[in-house]
């Protein structure tokens, strides 16, 4: 949703503004640069800019003024302590600055730096600040879920060089970390190579404490030069941008850290920006940026495409890739964060270090405060990083099963026969969908948890309409309370002192939808509690067991507050100042959503499903995220390829943009366009402006309506693959959707390609036409398996570049020979409807004869899965036996046997061979044994037919009806 700013206290003039400016946006307007700040315009990204530039300046005379005292180092339990010396002036005189680096039982390696004096508590706050003096150092207790265990191999190793201490730790010792003394440096080191260096620039960077020392009235002295040239700033105690100047109790307090990937040319990671997925570089040059990547959440509606600046969420995890090597770092900082980025020849001498790739990348990151604290991750696969990462930050969740179908959303379906209408004509038209939304418009005057009366009066006939086709309504609610008397929600918060505060503490005020408003404060256990209250049925009148949520505008948007956001010198629970934990504050009110939806009701368990649009390193645990406000516009749509992928490898892969475009209205070609790429993001909602044309697939017309219905019955046919691998990503953390590099990590040529992907394991990749007018594509093939087109069987083989010819009809995906691909074909209204549909499995034999897929299944709905209420099978097909099997690799539990007996009669209703051999040409029956058969039905034929390919096209054979039970073991033999 859009937001404005708006300073007038006058509810009917700011709803005046909000429609005139509406009226003003479609289709031409772009984002408010001159809302959001640039680096230069935010003092602690100007300071480490000027410090890094004054290191490269003075190059090889430049020495970090921090150096780690060798007689304060200690080790145990898998961790080093010691203490880091800054030295802050000319004279010598040096601040304490604790270090400490864990080396985790996972692999995993920590560096935390904090600050003895802020520890302490020995610092004075200006302006009577009730803040908290401590640098914030509760990030972990909202983003770390577990993989803290510490190492019990990890030692210190006896052959360090002068000068340096070093550890071995990891799986086999096979890890090092040499940790230079002064200035202080961390190479980490893998094999013997050094895979990412902390600090080898020297631009570690923690601005300490220090009094304010305001010039005596009248006298012109002339200032005392400051010891560090770039610290001159007039930003370091007071900031002003656009009106609002932040008081910045604690002076400057920012953390910095250069952090090198010598050998690596690629990086990817830091969502949420609407660039590249391989990050570009960040300090000009041509096809570079300007500006850093900025991590600080905001409601930057109708963002600009190709550009670092920061969107709604932010995730600070980069992988670092090169052939065969992909390592990562996390950044676990809460507050604004900014990362340079600079790719430079390598200067590692490739002998001795022997460093294999010829480019060097070179990260800057900064943050305005909190404590420096940074995992590092050695790989060395794509999928040993994610998993460490996730280990730690939490695996998706395994969603609710109807989530992954087709959700179809605008601001607003405005009555509640409105909702039953649409619901009636996708009917009509055979459109299936799983769930219908309903955006601000259906509160009674903004006031969440309650429904306008005028124009959803029948709210519980509106869902029983819905769940006779086993549909869903999602509902949204904000953060924003609406300020108004006789509104017992905000009495309530606000007698229980349950919302944000200003720096003087009391309550913050401030403009949103509502008007007037004040936010909740999910920092605060007590609003979690309180939070839970109001979801439950019988509070929450007019919601039922198919009422789901939406949480939006939880950066928090605020139309008049600093870059449309709070303050940040007001304050949460524990007296954090909003700087602190400003991008965490979407992922705690996520979080207290999604504990109040557990709790609806006594007894009933059931897996929440709640979109977040702002969200941090954990969000993932919660739900699924869309990239806001993006446009009908063809850029927009190729923009959301990438953005999707990045999500997907940066642990948080439940994502999508609007289909169709939030602003405008995309023209028929576009929307058709943008549905056929919108069944490959993990979260498929079409959204559409208030003030945008109805756009519902139906009322496109003759052929578009057919050909996005063909669309999304793909996605429904493919739907038992999805929540295959929902299923792998929520116990491995691995992408829904994956990039070329994820799948092929040694192929150098499809590093940077993002405007393609391939869907879990399945092996299938799909291309989306994402320009206007397209009359072919090309995709690009990493290896010498056969392709098959996932049509027609069309071959494409061979490394490189393939072209496909794509009218509108068509959708360029392709299987990857050696993978077996589950489907249901049987088209339905909703997923919920297919429970009980039988199989189809696609064999798509590798150019060895092979091939090997997944299916996992559960009720998609509950949490018996924890105890064994799922089917996990693997199918084979060997080459030496020539049979297809089924085999068993779930863990079954006490609710096993009761989930196998609901599925028993679900069956295997048709096999395809794809690249059936010629030598089958004669045969037309195959034998089917299943384990448990009576003894007359030990090895039953069953028949089968096979089809010979036209030129370029595969043969196929087609098993009919094996009648092979989903939940048994069994084997249809070829030979
Ligand atoms: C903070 O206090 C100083 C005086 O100590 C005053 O000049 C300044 O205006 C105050 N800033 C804010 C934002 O209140
Ligand atoms: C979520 O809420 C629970 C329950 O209050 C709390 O224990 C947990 O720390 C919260 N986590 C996050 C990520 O907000």
């Amino acid at each position: 949703m859009l937001s404005v700013s708006l300073t007038s206290r006058s509810w009917a003039f700011v709803f005046l503004v909000i429609s005139a400016i509406c009226a003003l946006f479609t289709p031409i307007a772009a984002v408010k640069h001159e809302n959001f700040k640039t680096c230069a315009q935010s003092g602690f990204c100007k300071r480490n800019r000027a410090f890094a530039d004054k290191a490269s300046e003075l190059s090889s005379t430049w020495e970090s003024p921090y150096r780690l005292d060798p007689t304060s180092i200690t080790f145990d339990n898998g961790k080093l302590s010691g203490t880091v010396l800054k030295k802050i002036n000319a004279a010598g005189e040096e601040v304490k600055l604790p270090l400490t680096i864990s080396f985790l039982e996972s692999g995993t390696a920590r560096v935390t730096l904090d600050e003895e004096k802020r520890q302490k508590g020995e610092i004075e706050l200006r302006n009577e600040s009730k803040a908290r003096k401590e640098r914030y150092n509760e990030a972990e207790d909202w983003a770390i879920v577990g993989g803290l265990e510490p190492s019990t191999g990890a030692a210190i190793s006896a052959d360090a060089d002068e000068g340096t201490t070093k550890v071995v730790y990891g799986p086999g010792g096979k890890f090092q970390a040499v940790i230079r003394h002064s200035p202080v440096g961390i190479d980490f080191r893998r094999d013997g190579q050094t895979q990412v260096r902390l600090n080898g620039e020297g631009l570690l960077n923690m601005e300490h404490w220090r009094p304010k020392v305001d010039k005596p009235e009248g006298e012109e002295k002339p200032e005392e030069p400051p010891a560090i040239p770039f610290e001159d700033d007039t930003s370091l105690w007071e900031e002003s941008f656009g009106g609002n100047t932040d008081s910045k109790p604690r002076g400057p307090e920012s953390v910095g850290l250069d952090i090198t990937f010598p050998g690596f040319e690629h990086v990817y990671g830091i969502p949420e920006h609407a660039s590249s997925l391989s990050l570009k570089q960040t300090r000009g040059g041509e096809g570079n940026y300007d500006e850093p990547y900025r991590l600080y959440n905001a409601d930057v509606f109708e963002y600009l495409m190709d550009s670092p600046m920061t969107l709604y969420g932010a995730v600070p995890f980069m992988q670092a890739h090169k052939k065969d090597s992909t390592v990562g770092v996390f950044w676990l900082n809460g507050a604004e964060t900014w990362v340079d980025i600079i790719k430079s020849k390598s200067t590692a001498n490739a002998l001795s270090m022997g460093v294999a790739g010829h480019t060097d990348t070179k990260t800057h990151w900064f943050s305005e405060s909190g404590l420096l604290d940074v995992f590092v991750f050695l790989g060395p696969e794509p999928k040993d990083v994610i998993k460490s990462y996730s280990e730690l930050t939490g695996y998706t969740q395994l969603p609710q099963e109807f989530s992954v179908g087709y959700h179809q959303c605008r601001w607003n379906y405005v009555t509640d026969d409105d909702v039953i209408d649409v619901d009636r004509k996708m009917d009509k038209f055979n459109i299936p969908y799983d769930v219908i939304w309903l955006d601000i418009e259906y509160t009674h005057e903004k006031k969440y948890f309650t429904w306008d009366p005028l124009t959803f009066p029948k709210t519980e006939e509106m869902h029983k309409k819905l769940d006779e086709h086993d549909r869903k309504l999602v509902a949204i609610i904000d953060p924003h309370i609406k300020n108004v008397p006789d509104y017992p929600i905000i009495e309530e918060m606000r007698s229980k002192g349950l919302a944000a505060k200003t720096k003087d503490g009391s309550d913050y005020e401030g403009w949103c939808w509502p008007g007037s408003s004040y936010w909740v404060d999910t920092f605060n256990p007590a609003s979690i509690e309180w939070w839970k209250s109001l979801f439950r049925y019988e509070t929450f009148k007019g919601t039922f067991h198919n009422t789901f949520i939406w949480n939006d505008m939880n950066e928090p948007s605020v139309f008049n507050g600093p870059e449309t956001t709070m303050p940040k010198d007001n304050l949460h629970y524990g007296n954090w100042e909003h700087r602190d934990v400003h991008n965490i504050n979407g992922m705690t009110f996520h979080n207290a959503t999604f504990q109040a939806m557990v709790e609806r009701k006594k007894g009933e368990v059931r897996r929440p499903f709640i979109l977040t649009r702002s969200f941090y390193s954990g969000s993932q645990r919660l739900g699924a995220m869309w990239t806001g406000d993006n446009q009908a516009r063809w850029d927009h749509l190729a923009a959301s390829i990438p953005m999707t992928l990045n999500q997907g490898i940066s642990g948080f892969p439940f994502a999508g943009a609007d289909v169709g475009g939030f602003f405008g209205n995309p023209e028929k070609d576009l929307l058709t366009r943008w549905y056929q790429a919108g069944i490959f993001y993990p979260f498929m909602r079409g959204h559409a402006h208030i003030d945008t044309r109805r756009r519902e697939p139906y009322l496109a017309g003759s052929p578009y309506t057919e050909i996005i219905t063909q669309a999304l019955r793909i996605r429904y046919s493919l739907l038992p693959a999805w929540y295959t691998a929902f299923h792998e990503a929520s116990v491995s953390g691995a992408p829904i959707i994956r990039p070329n590099y994820y799948v092929h990590p040694g192929d150098e040529k499809g590093f940077a390609i993002d405007d393609q992907l391939y869907i879990g394991e399945t092996g299938l990749l799909a291309k989306p036409v994402t320009t206007e007018g397209a009359t072919s594509t090309d995709i690009y093939i990493a290896d010498d398996e056969p392709y098959f087109d996932y049509f027609d069987y069309t071959i494409y083989q061979g490394k490189g570049h393939h072209k496909i010819d794509v009218p509108l009809e068509k959708i360029p995906l392709l299987m990857q020979g050696g993978h077996i691909i589950p489907r249901r074909d049987r088209p339905r209204r909703s997923s919920s409807l297919m429970k009980y549909d039988p199989y189809t499995l696609v064999v798509v034999l590798g150019k060895d004869g092979k091939a090997s897929g997944e299916l996992y299944v559960d009720d998609g709905d509950t949490y018996d899965y924890l105890e064994g209420a799922s089917i996990h099978r693997r199918f084979l097909f060997d080459t030496e036996t020539n049979a297809l099997t089924s085999i068993d690799i779930g863990t079954s539990g006490p609710k096993t046997p009761a989930y196998l007996k609901d599925q028993a009669k679900v069956r295997v209703e048709k096999v395809i061979i794809v690249g059936a051999p010629d030598e089958w040409s004669g045969k037309s029956e195959v034998f089917v044994s299943e384990e448990g058969a009576k003894e007359s039905q030990r090895r039953r034929a069953v028949e089968m037919a096979w089809f010979a390919g036209p030129k370029g096209k595969a043969n196929y054979a087609v098993v009919r009806d094996p009648k092979v039970s989903i939940t048994k073991g069994w084997k249809i033999d070829f030979a």
